[in-house]
């Protein structure tokens, strides 16, 4: 009893910083979505609570309502997390958390990963994967239901988007960027930076993906460079060009030559080289 007492002050503690950190948070990202309602978690299970136990198997879940309230709450929070520019991407192409996430709009965010819009993949993103992340308030069903030992199948079964980089490597390296030198994207950011705030107050993922396009070798790249070798099909590495020239290496002969100079005139001859570069990696994709 005190234990959940002391839990449930420490999370409520800890929203109400990051809530006062991040000051500016209600002016973009999941502005379209209504603020943390609790009420697509009302009644839960045990199993929510007491994962251990025998009956918490198939054909239990998280019902996908709290699983809405939830991502809406983590995003809320903080949206400049890369698990949330996904949800926006997601949103955007109109699979969204609340209607369609597994609708036809989830290949424009990422055509390998059918579950990439999936609320409760976000969830685990943020509460499982990203560093720091995991005592928002959104991740408190997540953190009872998914302890070791919980015999709930999402738990062990949904992964998270492992592809992504954690938000904090990305608020690091754009700062690191932006404050070396100016860049387009980096205004959308510095000003946070320049409050003394900790995190920057717009779309870390897309503004990485922007800055790391033109120069993709830049040494604070590393982190773009690897996810976009882990899933080329991300929306945000549709200038990638690093799979088309190692697959080529490795590929059909006709490649080679072409995704080796695509490399070299990056941020020139990109738009142009884009459609047959995509082409190419859906080519090398299905065979
Ligand atoms: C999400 O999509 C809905 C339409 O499906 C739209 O009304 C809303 O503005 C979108 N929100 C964001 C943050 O893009
Ligand atoms: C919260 O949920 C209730 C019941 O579904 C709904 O009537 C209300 O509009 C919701 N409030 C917000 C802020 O979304
Ligand atoms: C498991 O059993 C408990 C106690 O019998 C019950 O309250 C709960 O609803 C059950 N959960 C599932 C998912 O069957
Ligand atoms: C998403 O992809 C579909 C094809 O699956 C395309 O028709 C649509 O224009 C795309 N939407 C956006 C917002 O990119
Ligand atoms: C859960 O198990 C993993 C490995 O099995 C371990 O690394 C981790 O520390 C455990 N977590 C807790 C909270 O016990
Ligand atoms: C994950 O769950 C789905 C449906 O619940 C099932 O079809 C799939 O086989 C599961 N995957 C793994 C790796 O357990
Ligand atoms: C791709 O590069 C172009 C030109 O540099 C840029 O406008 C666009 O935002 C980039 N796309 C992504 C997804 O980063
Ligand atoms: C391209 O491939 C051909 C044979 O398939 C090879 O002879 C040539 O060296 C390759 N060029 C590069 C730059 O890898």
């Amino acid at each position: 009893m005190m234990q959940q007492l002391t839990r449930a002050l420490l999370i409520a503690l800890l929203s109400a910083a990051v809530l006062a950190q991040h000051d500016g948070m209600m002016h973009g990202g999941m502005a379209g979505m209504s603020m943390g309602n609790d009420t697509g978690c009302a009644n839960l299970d045990i199993c929510v609570t007491e994962p251990s136990r025998a009956n918490c198997t198939l054909p239990f879940k998280l019902p996908h309502a709290c699983s809405v309230s939830d991502a809406t709450r983590l995003c809320n929070a903080m949206h400049f997390m890369t698990a949330c520019s996904v949800a926006k991407a997601c949103n955007t192409s109109g699979a969204d958390w609340a209607k369609n996430a597994l609708g036809p709009g989830r290949v424009n965010v990422s055509r390998s990963n059918a579950d990439i819009c999936r609320p409760f993949q976000h969830i685990v993103t943020v509460c499982r994967l990203d560093d720091g992340m995991s005592k928002m308030a959104g991740c408190a069903h997540y953190n009872t239901m998914c302890v070791n030992g919980s015999k709930v199948d999402m738990c062990s079964n949904v992964t998270g988007i492992t592809a992504l980089p954690t938000t904090k490597e990305v608020n690091t390296q754009v700062r690191s960027i932006c404050e070396a030198k100016g860049a387009p994207g980096c205004e959308e950011c510095m000003a946070s930076w320049r409050a003394g705030k900790t995190w920057g107050d717009c779309d870390l993922l897309s503004v990485y993906s922007r800055l790391c396009s033109s120069s993709p070798d830049m040494k604070q790249c590393g982190a773009w460079n690897t996810m976009c070798q882990a899933d080329p099909t991300l929306w945000v590495c549709r200038n990638y060009t690093g799979a088309a020239a190692a697959t080529a290496t490795s590929g059909p002969s006709a490649g080679n030559g072409t995704a080796v100079s695509a490399r070299s005139a990056a941020g020139t001859a990109l738009p142009a080289m884009f459609g047959f570069l995509m082409t190419l990696i859906a080519f090398v994709a299905f065979v």
